[in-house]
């Protein structure tokens, strides 16, 4: 008989839509997101999406910024994927009807990023990524076959070690999942399961990120047995609006597109008011993220300064307010800052996860079944820094290519097989676990992870600072442990836990790596590159015989 798949999806940003999108023609699929449906780091996305479309440019061009940036890390054969199928996607996006930003002639208008020498970021004007995530999802809510489970979160990985008889652990069934609302836990089964659960910019105090980004994807697939890859490589933005406690805690931290500076917006110490990025690279404003966010970080330091200042008002007011919409408008009603009229404050702020789960150009992890796309993955196309605007094309070229990979991998004779073995899974076991009764020795962990993770593993680092991280981050993580094993699971602390083990994983990464390279930068080996340095892996730990395990 004739079997209809049945794919899971962890996540609903980018990645996740466009996989639900390309599977749904071929079976079922369920898409789990732990808070409401557009509530990914997607939506936040200003800048756009970066396609060699224009007649002057081509993919060989976007290639080379792809790897200069990437700081002789990159996956070669991976960029070649995302600059050529990058310009199909992108292309079926406009045939789909995706409203990108056009001239009064009706042509696309291409931005420029830090790192790009050619103009080649599709845009809608400043809010790109709430555009392509509210246009996926049209899509996907004409779609009879695609179910959305909003308000769930998975608990773990539903694998071998789930098995009443145990195997050997290298096949994935679907996954074990948090009602938020109801508290129960079910066991969600699927024939293939798709990590999209984005990066884990929560695991600092300042960052761009939405609060969901607690890097889940990273920590279930670590826990069910996958490597993870260069979890060093957090990038910091160079430009978020420099607060200064005007929001409650937890609101991300508003991010000022690179796509000014793409349009003549300027770097400044407030101090001098002098534009001093002449100082740090020939590219000025329009260096790597990495060379920028670095540079601001050098100027803070040395004057004592909580910000420095991003000047976009030397230019035609109407010009910047019909570019910058969300800004402009964001700017001016929360914040009192007219941006035609004075120079925006701005810090940088963590932004991204360039390492993750390790993958194949598939998007195939090291387990059966289980694959990741977009941000949660490792793909081998950011290397040591990622190229602006690269990372919502990462997710459409492999979600298309994954989705592809598993339609013709998925046979009769083996999704029959997985089930039969799956038949075999048990439910959720909560023996011997009760509801907290001292959550605040717990919630103070969420405040002293980002702390130390902020002063000891920032964008400048040093050996003595990481090693003294990785010890408290031991004692803490070994007591968030205990008190899981003990306790019936919520969202926080499901949140917490993995929050934790991303915290240990990057710094054990960042340990390893004894150079300084891309968003790495060690004070011990400042100027010191090696000329092979390979990517850091981090094997993972099994924890047999265990129905809770860290
Ligand atoms: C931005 O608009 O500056 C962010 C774009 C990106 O992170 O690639």
């Amino acid at each position: 008989m004739t079997q209809i798949p049945h794919y899971l999806v962890i996540g609903s940003g980018i990645a996740g839509l466009f996989f639900a999108l390309k599977a749904s023609e071929h079976g079922y699929v369920t898409i789990v997101t732990k808070d409401a449906v557009d509530n990914a780091a997607t939506t936040y996305a200003q800048g756009g999406i970066a396609a060699a479309l224009g007649t002057w440019d081509n993919p060989q061009k976007h290639f080379e910024d792809t790897l200069i940036a990437g700081a002789g890390l990159c996956d070669e054969k991976a960029v070649e994927i995302l600059v050529h199928e990058g310009v199909r996607c992108v292309e079926e996006l406009i045939d789909l009807g995706m409203p990108f930003t056009r001239g009064k002639d009706g042509k696309l208008h291409f931005g420029r990023e830090g790192g790009h020498n050619e103009s080649r970021v599709l845009h809608d004007h400043d809010h790109t990524g709430r555009s392509v995530e509210s246009f996926l999802l049209k899509k996907i809510y004409a779609k009879k076959n695609i179910r959305i489970l909003t308000k769930h979160c998975v608990v773990e990985l539903a694998s071998e070690h789930h098995l009443k008889e145990r195997g050997n652990s290298t096949v994935v069934f679907g996954a074990y999942i948090l009602d938020v609302l109801s508290g129960k836990i079910h066991l969600e089964k699927a024939d293939f399961t798709v990590l999209a659960s984005g990066g884990a910019g929560r695991v600092y105090p300042v960052t761009t990120n939405p609060p969901v980004s607690t890097g889940d994807g990273i920590a279930l697939a670590y826990r069910a047995g996958c490597r993870i890859r260069n979890m060093e490589f957090f990038q910091f933005h160079p430009t978020a609006l420099a607060l200064k406690g005007k929001n409650p805690p937890g609101t991300p931290a508003f991010l000022i597109t690179e796509a000014m500076r793409g349009e003549g917006a300027i770097l400044k110490n407030p101090k001098t008011n002098r534009a001093f990025m002449v100082d740090y690279h020939e590219m000025r404003e329009l260096a790597p993220r990495d060379i920028v966010a670095r540079a601001i970080d050098a100027e803070l330091k040395r004057d004592g300064l909580d910000y420095v200042y991003l000047d976009i008002s030397h230019k035609d007011a109407s010009f910047v307010r019909e570019h910058f919409p969300l800004i402009y408008g964001t700017l001016k009603e929360k914040y009192n800052i007219d941006i035609t009229q004075e120079p925006i404050p701005v810090v940088p702020a963590v932004h991204y996860t360039c390492g993750g789960v390790l993958v194949d150009y598939e998007g195939k992890t090291d387990l059966e079944n289980l694959y990741a796309i977009g941000e949660v993955a490792s793909t081998g196309v950011h290397g040591g820094n990622r190229l602006a605007s690269n990372s919502l094309l990462e997710g459409l070229v492999f979600a298309a290519r994954a989705a592809k990979h598993i339609v013709r991998a998925a046979s009769d004779t083996k999704i029959n097989s997985y089930r039969k073995t799956a038949q075999n899974l048990g439910e959720w076991d909560h023996t011997n676990t009760k509801n907290p009764e001292e959550w605040v020795l717990v919630s103070h962990d969420f405040k002293e992870i980002r702390s130390l993770m902020w002063d000891y593993v920032g964008i400048v680092r040093s050996t003595l600072r990481l090693e003294r991280a990785l010890r408290r981050l031991d004692v803490i993580y070994g007591e968030i442990i205990d008190f899981y094993n003990r306790t019936v699971i919520s969202l926080d602390l499901l949140e917490l836990r993995n929050l934790a083990l991303v915290a240990q994983l990057t710094i054990r990464s960042a340990l390893k790596r004894k150079e300084s390279r891309g968003l790495h930068f060690m004070t011990d080996y400042p100027e010191h590159r090696e000329p092979s340095r390979a990517d850091t892996i981090i094997e993972p730990r099994h924890f047999p015989g265990k129905k809770h395990y860290g």
